[in-house]
């Protein structure tokens, strides 16, 4: 069997999940007919404290349909450096909505500074773009899954929306940050105008994002989704997981933050990794490893059945439902066997 530590995207749907989508009682969801779909959007909406919520095909389509549903052709978006719409969702809001996306400096916890995003607004000046939207991930993925407490994204939502801003959250892996710190969705939201999340990845559902925020900005999801070709029929097949997903998957988190911890502390102890443990908070490790040694590390897992994500020198592997505590003594092994075999 081999251990799958790329993403947690590779979850597989539990047993309950197979059952719910079985019996799943569907309709045309484009016609407000599916309602399995739409008990999942209330309850995302209430487990929030937003208005509404719409279910959507994926991360980044949740991310790409939140910017265009506040932004618009010649507007700005300001947002992390590292953050995922700016560096890993092929430029979607510039290229589809004529976004103009501007970078701020992100901090080693993930946040980013409110002089930064107060100084990032545009003036009022044909020259420029008009500065609509801040955006900032929560945990952030480019930080091993940092979790942002409520404190610095008050602090950020707050600042962002005193210049007349409208924030949104990739909340991609909110629910980890969420057990990790001890806070609700709710808490951690409060100031921010959308959030996406993901069902996809550590709630281990086959498909699917939902969007939560005012009804006015998620009936405009709505006409964006359209748009995108993405509004889909009898959706309730998909979105039953979901509800067995925010029901039972949640809690569960915290067993790959412990399996993630214990990866940490492991490979921190094996001569030529470079890793602080004490910066493992949530289910994402990444790692380095001597300059350019990464593709070897990774093939040489690889034959020893372990997969893995990345590439030069930086690497990540993410623990998940399906990943148990003997699958990290087995990968705390192998790669001790291969640190070994590495020159450097
Ligand atoms: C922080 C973050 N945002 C958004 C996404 C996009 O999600 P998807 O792969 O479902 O498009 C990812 C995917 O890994 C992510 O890590």
């Amino acid at each position: 069997m081999q251990i799958d530590l790329r993403s947690d995207t590779v979850t597989k749907p539990s047993p309950d999940m197979r059952k719910a989508m079985a019996n799943a009682d569907v309709g045309d969801y484009v016609y407000g007919d599916d309602p399995t779909v739409n008990a999942l959007e209330e309850k995302a909406a209430d487990l929030f404290g937003k208005e509404d919520a719409i279910f959507v095909s994926s991360g980044t389509q949740g991310n790409l349909i939140s910017v265009l549903s506040q932004a618009g052709r010649g507007d700005e978006i300001l947002l992390g450096d590292i953050c995922h719409i700016f560096s890993s969702e092929a430029g979607g809001v510039s290229v589809l909505g004529g976004v103009v996306m501007y970078p701020l400096k992100t901090n080693t916890d993930g946040t980013i500074d409110e002089e930064k995003i107060t100084e990032a607004v545009k003036p009022d000046d044909y020259h420029k773009p008009n500065t609509k939207l801040f955006a900032f991930e929560n945990s952030h993925g480019g930080i091993s899954g940092m979790p942002i407490n409520k404190e610095s994204s008050d602090k950020m939502a707050l600042a962002a929306k005193k210049s007349g801003l409208r924030v949104h959250v990739d909340g991609a892996r909110i629910f980890n940050a969420s057990i990790a710190l001890g806070t609700s969705v709710k808490d951690l939201t409060e100031h921010v105008d959308s959030v996406t999340f993901c069902l996809s990845k550590g709630l281990s559902c086959p498909v699917g994002s939902i969007i939560v925020g005012d009804n006015n900005q998620i009936a405009e999801a709505r006409r964006i989704r359209k748009l995108l070709g993405s509004a889909m029929r009898q959706v309730g097949v998909l979105a039953s997981c979901g509800i067995v997903a925010l029901d039972s998957m949640i809690e569960r988190l915290a067993e790959d933050h412990d399996n993630a911890k214990k990866l940490a502390v492991g490979l921190s102890e094996i001569s030529k990794i470079v890793i602080n443990p004490d910066n493992i908070h949530t289910n994402l490790v990444k790692f380095r490893v001597p300059q350019n040694k990464g593709f070897e590390v990774s093939e040489k897992l690889k034959d020893l059945g372990i997969l893995i994500n990345g590439s030069y020198t930086e690497l990540r592997m993410v623990s998940h439902y399906g990943i148990d505590s003997k699958d990290i003594d087995k990968t705390i092994e192998s790669m001790s066997a291969v640190m070994n075999s590495i020159s450097a």
